[in-house]
């Protein structure tokens, strides 16, 4: 089975948005992938709930929010409220990483914890069981553009065997630095989910990016 493959509109023009997300979803894209960067926990600064409001009735794909910020639990209710299917959460952003995941399962979305790449698995174990998936992420987060962290991929690996001994079934996502070669990579060793902001929409025809990405996933 092909992977599920998410856009990242980080790298998209935001003056022909729309365009740019129904050229991927044509394409066979199932999630798009929106980054909110508040300044803080990330060095820079990218969207926040209006956009996700906006592009809630624009599309029928998966809205996968990447929420980049301290504080996580402010933005929960309105982020839910907007229209995210699933909002991601930095294990490193929070102590009460639990009960984040809590109050967004209660706000009736599906909830995700991020580890970023200075972060091993074992700080998201006890809440394994609570998470529909988890994002490895592959590069430092706050910019695309970034080189895949190959590192990473041990972690990809860790998690597929906590799965099978816990017995779960979470999605594994990974993010930055995703292309022909890095989706093949992590989906050999147990990804399932790749998020894409630079290969898809940097260079000419996004939707071919999107197919090549199906094909290698596979
Ligand atoms: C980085 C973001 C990514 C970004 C990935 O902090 O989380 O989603 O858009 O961009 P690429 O695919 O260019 O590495
Ligand atoms: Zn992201």
């Amino acid at each position: 089975m092909a992977g599920i493959i998410a856009p990242s509109i980080l790298s998209a023009d935001v003056t022909k948005l729309g365009e740019d997300v129904k050229l991927v979803e044509k394409a066979g894209a199932k999630y798009l992938h929106i980054d909110l960067m508040d300044g803080s926990f990330v060095p820079s600064m990218a969207y926040g709930p209006a956009w996700v409001k906006q592009l809630r009735p624009m599309t029928d794909l998966f809205l996968d929010v990447h929420l980049m910020a301290v504080h996580p639990e402010k933005h929960v209710d309105e982020l839910a409220k907007a229209g995210a299917d699933l909002i991601g959460v930095h294990v490193e952003a929070t102590p009460h990483i639990h009960r984040v995941l809590q109050m967004i399962k209660k706000a009736g979305v599906k909830a995700e914890v991020v580890i970023n790449p200075g972060t091993p698995v074992s700080a998201i174990v006890p809440v394994l069981g609570m998470v529909d998936q988890v994002l490895v992420m592959t590069v430092n987060p706050g910019f695309g553009g970034q080189a895949f962290l190959p590192e990473m991929t041990e972690k990809i690996k860790e998690l597929v065997v906590y799965k099978q001994e816990l017995g779960l079934d979470f999605d594994i996502e990974v993010d930055g630095g995703i292309n022909n070669e890095t989706a093949k990579l992590t989906a050999a060793a147990g990804a399932n989910v790749f998020v894409a902001g630079s290969y898809v929409y940097d260079k000419k025809d996004p939707a071919a990016k999107v197919q090549t990405l199906l094909d290698v996933t596979k």
